[in-house]
């Protein structure tokens, strides 16, 4: 244990960090805050205060430094304002994944009482922010994972809605009995072969390949969507899948629609079923 100056300890963790993140003074002080159990706000108040620093911070530091993702490190993640625990068992939430609750949003009006169910939960953290606006669905949350379903169960509790998500270990809907109102996923879509970029590869490979070209996932998502007479489908999907989704949706007899992130690039999909006419 040493004892050291706060802004002498974020400078040199900072620089440590320099070619790992674009924000490595954030990162520095993110790294902090966790092992001292204080605020950002905290920090920089006291920059000029000496604190012990024990080897669970450069414990961390190393990981960064060898690409781990800080939310691993962290053992949290922001979505939707809210923050979730996520860890190896689970991909960390995307921002862009956001866009995914947003559509469903605009799209499925608030006063049903839908069964809506989601292929992929990872950490729960769809199923869990659907549940928070839609009090008065009910949901299913599959995952072929165990690990992953752990951690979505954990994240359920926290929000108080583990009443309101069936939690189902299995793969797509083979566990699911219920009669199906909504289906929304963000499946693995990246293709086998795909070169991973150096973070990725913390991440569990169960929850990144969806098969030799990408889309399988998504194409059987479609198919159950059709199998089951659902009435909506939402999906996000990789920015260069539009033309092989909107393809493969015509063969079904589907015309799907798209959205972008917010880089503008294709990120998502949605499908409205025979039933959808009748909401
Ligand atoms: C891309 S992650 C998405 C996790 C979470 N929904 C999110 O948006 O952050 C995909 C998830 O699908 C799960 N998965 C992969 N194959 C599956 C299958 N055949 N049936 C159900 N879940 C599956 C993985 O374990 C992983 O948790």
């Amino acid at each position: 244990m040493s004892s050291l100056e706060i802004k002498s300890v974020l400078k040199e963790t900072s620089d440590k960090l320099r070619n790992i993140t674009d924000i490595p003074q954030k990162e520095a002080m993110l790294l902090l805050a966790n092992t001292l159990k204080k605020e950002l706000s905290w920090l920089v108040s006291h920059e000029n205060d000496l604190v012990e620093i024990d080897e669970s911070f450069y414990k961390a530091v190393e990981r960064r430094v060898a690409h781990e993702p800080l939310e691993y490190i962290l053992g949290k993640a922001t979505f939707y304002g809210k923050e979730f625990k996520v860890d190896k068992r689970v991909l960390i939430p995307r921002p862009e994944t956001e866009l995914l609750v947003d559509k469903v949003l605009e799209l499925l009006p608030h006063e049903e009482h839908m069964h809506i169910v989601e292929i992929g939960c990872g950490s729960g953290i769809i199923s869990i922010m659907l549940a928070l606006l839609y009090p008065s669905a009910s949901f299913c949350a599959v995952d072929i994972s165990k690990d992953a379903l752990d951690v979505s169960r954990h994240n359920a509790n926290h929000f108080g809605v583990e009443s309101k998500i069936d939690f189902i270990h299995g793969s797509y809907l083979d566990n699911v009995t219920q009669k199906i109102d909504v289906i929304v996923s963000n499946p693995p879509y990246i293709a086998e072969n795909e070169p991973l970029a150096v973070g990725l590869s913390y991440e569990p490979s169960l929850a990144l390949y969806g098969g030799k070209r990408g889309d399988e996932m998504l194409q059987k998502i479609i198919d159950l969507f059709s199998e089951k007479d659902a009435m909506l489908l939402v999906c996000e999907m990789g920015y260069d899948q539009k033309e092989a989704i909107a393809h493969y949706a015509s063969l079904k007899g589907y015309a799907a629609e798209f959205y972008k992130d917010l880089a503008g690039l294709d990120r998502g999909f949605w499908i409205k079923g025979k039933r959808w006419e009748k909401v």
